[in-house]
């Protein structure tokens, strides 16, 4: 009898002093468990109730069933008290939340190096005179091949590995050079264009091939256009890309139908003097393929070939990024790896 009254009130005991030191509701679930659980120090006591007497079960059983239940009020009561100082809490933390404060380490965000180095190249031919324009990536295979001097079955479309729509005699551009056709279509003479985007081609990827890439077109047309303008023109962009007061050109013929002549040109290494691994130890990179345009392209776009004359390029607006930035992964542009775009 002693022995049960003393229990008792040591659990009792235990039981209030475990509500007190919960300090969330996380550990007073805990304390629920150990004391009103199935298993629990109250349950526990309710058992030992068969063994005694039966007088003694009468008045220790109601007792401790009036205890029990008094327990599970007060703990309900704690653990409302508890939940509300932590909503309390949530709310106070929220109100404390500082929209202009700094944090030392965030990282801005820039452009995408490839609109970074359009912008740069823009702002080249911008300074030149240039105009800045656009065409169409899905084209009809007239601006892409038949108006560029590259007639249906003739070999030359298979220079291009070209992705074909499900719409007939639509393709993804191959390159640039569509744009010439659309300018000349629709503006006045004379003109000076160029137009940087993005071309395909049906090709397997790997770290200097990919299936989209960019080139940047370039179209001047006027009277009397000749080979030197358009020498000039590429020594002073690669010049001013570069940023070198001289840079060597060198000129190799090229064949592309839509220019005649064709040409090569290519840019001494502005890396190095001697030879090193971006120049193949050459000292020569090949990075401006041009010519005087075709008169088939001027007379498609009913030009007069006898009045009119241009010159037109179309680099490799990807390439020339690689280069300048000594990137050795075509596929890192679109990787979307923070670590590559960080460095620009
Ligand atoms: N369009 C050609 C290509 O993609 C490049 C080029 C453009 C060559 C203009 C000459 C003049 O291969």
């Amino acid at each position: 009898m002693e022995n049960l009254d003393q229990k008792l009130r040591s659990v009792q005991q235990e039981f209030e002093q475990a509500l007190g030191s919960a300090s969330s509701s996380k550990s007073l679930e805990q304390v629920r468990l150990q004391f009103l659980g199935k298993k629990g120090e109250f349950t526990q006591l309710l058992a030992t109730l068969k063994d005694l007497p039966i007088e003694q079960k009468r008045a220790f059983g109601s007792q401790l069933n009036q205890l029990k239940q008094d327990a599970q009020e007060r703990f309900e009561q704690v653990k409302d008290e508890l939940i509300a100082r932590e909503v309390d809490a949530a709310n106070a933390k929220q109100q404390n939340f500082d929209v202009t404060a700094y944090k030392p380490h965030a990282y801005p965000g820039h452009l995408h190096p490839y609109s970074q180095f359009v912008h740069e190249i823009e702002d080249i031919f911008l300074s030149m005179g240039y105009e800045i324009c656009q065409g169409p990536e899905v084209d009809s295979e007239f601006y892409n091949f038949s108006a560029l001097n590259i007639p249906q079955d003739h070999p030359a479309r298979d220079m291009y590995d070209t992705f074909w729509t499900t719409r007939p005699d639509y393709l993804l551009r191959t390159h640039t050079s569509t744009v010439q056709i659309h300018s000349l279509q629709s503006k006045e003479l004379p003109l000076a264009i160029v137009a940087p985007g993005r071309t395909y081609r049906y090709e397997a990827v790997d770290a200097s091939h990919d299936f989209m890439f960019m080139q940047c077109e370039g179209l001047l047309v006027d009277k009397k256009v000749n080979v030197s303008h358009l020498f000039g023109t590429a020594q002073t962009f690669l010049k001013t890309l570069f940023g070198k007061d001289e840079l060597d050109i060198r000129i190799r013929p090229g064949f592309f139908p839509f220019v005649e002549p064709g040409f090569e040109i290519d840019m001494r290494c502005p890396f190095c003097s001697k030879g090193c691994g971006v120049c193949k130890h050459t000292t020569w990179i090949e990075v401006f393929p041009g010519g005087l345009v075709h008169p088939n392209v001027l007379r498609a776009c009913n030009i007069d070939p006898e009045e009119y004359s241009g010159f037109a390029f179309g680099f490799g607006l990807t390439r020339l990024a690689m280069l300048k930035y000594g990137i050795d992964d075509i596929r890192l542009f679109h990787s979307g790896r923070v670590a590559f775009l960080k460095q620009f």
